[in-house]
């Protein structure tokens, strides 16, 4: 039952809610989201427009990394329900035209694996070369690469008196991809999703399985887009799948390889350009940096033009990993509802397939929680680290109110009743304690909210055809305040600008357009006149 009814390249005007599926919705009062939650509030998404439900991983887990160390690729962990609800699922999705793209974890697995149990017996086990061992050298580690979450990347094993190498936890061993055997079985796996009626895959962190270790290689190894060709090939290719890779790594002429109009890789991958402008240059995202607006318009906008029917663009702000949007880069006090709402004008004008995180549409912020509060393994692992080195705490908890994945994965606030209709029990993690104010229920009722702005912003997508088509080009590139572009297809054009920030500024539309412009949407009731009020955005068709 691999996907029908969706049309060549579907995904082009598609756009994909993101569900974590540990902080959706709980239906047993474990505290932790299910998969019968997700669908009682299907109508929810059907609600808001959206094609197309990336579920971070529901498998088999003992969640070191919540999902993302799989222990066993074809089945359902128990705390998210069965593999008779997850079929529910995708057969309920479907009903309403809702393709369910899974997250694909292929880099590394658990060491709960059955693979991983194997290999470490003996040298000479089957499983042994599934992943990526070395000897040591005289009692140390192969080398000193540091794995991402913190630490060696290497482990010993006393039964072999080897190292396995891990680019996250200690409990994610890295797979092998030069061995015929592990792709093999990943394919059949994926072939065996696909026969469920899935409709795509999220590939986690694609760009690093085709590591080389002894070459301090992590990403873009040698053999990667050989690697990712033969999966393409040997799977999505035999479906109608959206498939989106993800590749901090990535340039935009890598990104032509991934996106091929040729279907040879992928749809599309997630780069991350933008998403280090807020940090110090050469550190990472815990050091922190007021973001340079200047260069988040030339690095969205070379996006947008490099890969201009040479490629295709994801486009973001969110997800589990980041910290909320509207906290970071809008303002999540007096004008969260104007800067929410003028983050998504500015996203969902450009070219490529937009993906909303959960709770976004309803403009949900980051929290600030004592650290016994925190959940997330690198978070605790960068605090415990900086402490050690003697960082100040404050500096530290700041870093943590900045960028803490656990921002993004505080429970969906669905109503003003007690954990936020989020859990009858205790959560696994806390909820935003603005929940009373901030909340799905109220949202839905009020015609000027973030989520009808959001569910409007997806229609429009779909009734111009010059959101998917138009070519892009940036106004006002150096103007300190304003994020303004066109897109342009044949002889329509649309028109977007928006003040990224909180002052008033002068403002007059260009003197061209005058007459000739038909408003689509605006986050201000009054149209704009001389100036661009705090957050201001609108979207207009050029006639
Ligand atoms: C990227 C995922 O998005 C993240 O949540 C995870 O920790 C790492 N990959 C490791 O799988």
């Amino acid at each position: 039952m691999r996907t029908e009814g969706r049309s060549d390249k579907w995904w082009k005007n598609a756009v994909v809610y993101q569900i974590y599926p540990k902080s959706f919705q709980d239906s047993n009062g474990d505290g932790i989201g299910d998969l019968q939650g997700i669908i009682s509030r299907l109508d929810y998404l059907q609600e808001l427009g959206i094609d197309a439900i990336w579920l971070s991983p529901v498998y088999k887990s003992p969640q070191d990394d919540n999902g993302y160390d799989i222990s066993d690729y074809q089945d359902i962990d128990p705390m998210f329900g069965t593999m008779e609800d997850m079929e529910r699922l995708i057969a309920e999705a479907k009903k309403r035209n809702i393709s369910i793209i899974m997250d694909l974890v292929l880099n590394h697995t658990s060491d709960e694996h059955r693979w991983f149990l194997e290999a470490q017996k003996s040298k000479d086990n089957p499983y042994h070369d599934y992943y990526v061992w070395r000897d040591g050298v005289e009692g140390t580690p192969p080398n000193d690469m540091i794995a991402c979450f913190g630490g060696s990347a290497w482990q010993w094993v006393p039964e072999v008196d080897q190292y396995y190498f891990h680019q996250f936890s200690v409990k994610q061993p890295d797979l092998n991809w030069e061995n015929p055997k592990v792709r093999r079985e990943i394919y059949d796996m994926i072939l065996w999703w696909m026969d469920k009626g899935v409709g795509g895959f999220r590939l986690d962190v694609i760009d690093q399985i085709a590591k080389e270790p002894d070459l301090k290689i992590t990403g873009n190894g040698p053999r990667l887009h050989e690697f990712i060709r033969e999966l393409s090939k040997e799977t999505f290719q035999k479906g109608n799948m959206i498939t989106v890779g993800e590749a901090w790594g990535a340039n935009p002429e890598r990104a032509k390889l991934y996106s091929n109009p040729d279907g040879s890789e992928f749809s599309m991958v997630f780069q991350f350009e933008h998403i280090g402008l807020d940090q110090q240059e050469g550190k990472s995202k815990w050091d922190l940096a007021p973001l340079d607006f200047l260069k988040l318009k030339t690095v969205l906008s070379k996006w947008q033009k490099e890969l201009y029917q040479v490629g295709w663009n994801s486009l973001f702000w969110n997800n589990h990993d980041l910290p909320r949007i509207v906290s970071r880069w809008g303002n999540d006090g007096e004008y969260r509802v104007e800067s929410a709402k003028m983050l998504a004008t500015v996203l969902h004008g450009m070219q490529g397939t937009p993906y909303i995180y959960q709770g976004e549409e309803l403009g949900m912020t980051n929290v600030k929680f004592p650290m016994e509060d925190y959940r997330d393994i690198e978070t605790l692992n960068l605090y415990a680290e900086r402490k050690e080195a003697g960082y100040p705490i404050g500096a530290i908890m700041e870093s943590i109110y900045s960028k803490s994945r656990d921002n993004a994965r505080t429970p969906m606030q669905w109503d003003s009743s007690t954990n936020a209709g989020f859990t009858h029990g205790t959560p696994w993690i806390k909820v935003n304690p603005n929940y009373t104010e901030i909340n799905a229920e109220s949202e839905l009722q009020d015609e000027n909210s973030i989520f009808n702005y959001y569910k409007k912003l997806i229609r429009l997508r779909k009734d111009h055809e010059v959101f998917v088509e138009g070519d892009y080009e940036l106004l006002y590139a150096d103007h300190p305040d304003i994020f303004a572009y066109t897109r342009t297809f044949g002889n329509i054009r649309l028109l977007v600008i928006a003040n990224f920030h909180g002052n008033t500024i002068p403002f007059s539309l260009p003197s061209e357009y005058e007459g000739r412009l038909k408003l689509l949407i605006s986050n201000y009731d009054t149209p704009l006149e001389g100036t661009l009020r705090p957050y201001e955005a609108a979207m207009y068709l050029v006639r």
